[in-house]
């Protein structure tokens, strides 16, 4: 990562479980845990502060953590939400061959720079029959919708106004170091690419949720969020695709 990568992701930490650690971030994390194998070894890439890690830890897993942002990575670990801690690229990470059940690529693939070696990493990290988790922001997510379905959840109007400030914030301090590289549509393109000729059995592929039905169902069935099957108007697209159980890692993709 460069400097100004490291500087940029080093002052979003301090802010971001104020903004991201709610409701909407759990049901991402309910909507994956819940179509997940039991396991032990799960590498989340692009861990942060660990959110996503947590979803993991929560059904039993032991994560270890990678994340380029040492700042990131230090909330993580103070948090308990990661077992263990690599201050790495996401490629390259140094890990072995085949040590994890599940590899999760969570809100990383947008804002990295190669995410195609991303996810060949990924593929590497994975035992046979292992789970890879990819989510990203979809076209829809705007920080408006974001707000109004936070209200819908229920997180008090202050604290939604003052997350939406520091999105707003967040992404203006963004802008010159490119934080964001990749639109929805082009991450979509690559992962579904990707998985198409990596001979991956995709699991389930579609949105996490509707903006929608937060209003209606949010607060009686928190559960029901995570049954939409269109990634129109969700605030998050997602795939979760197995390896198959015959490829073993000599067989697997070496990026250029
Ligand atoms: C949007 S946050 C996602 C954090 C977490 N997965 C979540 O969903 O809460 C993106 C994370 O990717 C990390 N990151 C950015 N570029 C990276 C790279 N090249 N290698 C590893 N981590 C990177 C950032 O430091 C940041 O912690």
């Amino acid at each position: 990562m460069s400097e100004s990568g490291t500087r940029f992701w080093g002052m979003y930490a301090s802010a971001y479980d104020f903004i991201w650690d709610s409701l909407l971030t759990a049901t991402v994390g309910l909507y994956v845990t819940k179509l997940l194998p039991s396991g032990q070894t799960a590498v989340d890439l692009g861990c942060g502060t660990g959110l996503s890690s947590a979803w993991l830890q929560g059904v039993g897993y032991q994560v270890i953590g990678v994340d380029a942002s040492p700042e990131m990575l230090r909330r993580a670990l103070r948090a308990g939400r990661v077992d263990r801690a690599v201050l790495s690229d996401a490629v390259g990470c140094g890990l072995g061959l085949e040590c994890a059940d599940v590899v999760l690529a969570v809100n990383l693939l947008q804002v990295h720079s190669r995410p195609g070696e991303v996810l060949d990493q990924a593929q590497r990290l994975l035992k046979p029959g292992g789970v890879l988790v990819c989510v990203w922001p979809s076209a829809s997510a705007s920080i408006s919708r974001l707000f109004l379905a936070e209200v819908n959840l229920g997180r008090p109007w202050l604290s939604a106004a003052s997350a939406f400030l520091a999105r707003v914030a967040i992404g203006l301090i963004g802008l010159p170091y490119r934080a964001r590289r990749l639109s929805s549509e082009a991450v979509e393109n690559v992962v579904d690419h990707w998985i198409a000729s990596n001979g991956m059995d995709v699991i389930d592929a579609g949105s996490v949720m509707a903006i929608e039905d937060f209003r209606v169902i949010s607060r009686a069935h928190p559960e029901a969020l995570t049954d939409g099957k269109t990634r129109q108007n969700a605030p998050f697209g997602a795939v979760l695709a197995r390896l198959s159980v015959s490829q073993s890692g000599a067989d697997r993709v070496s990026s250029p």
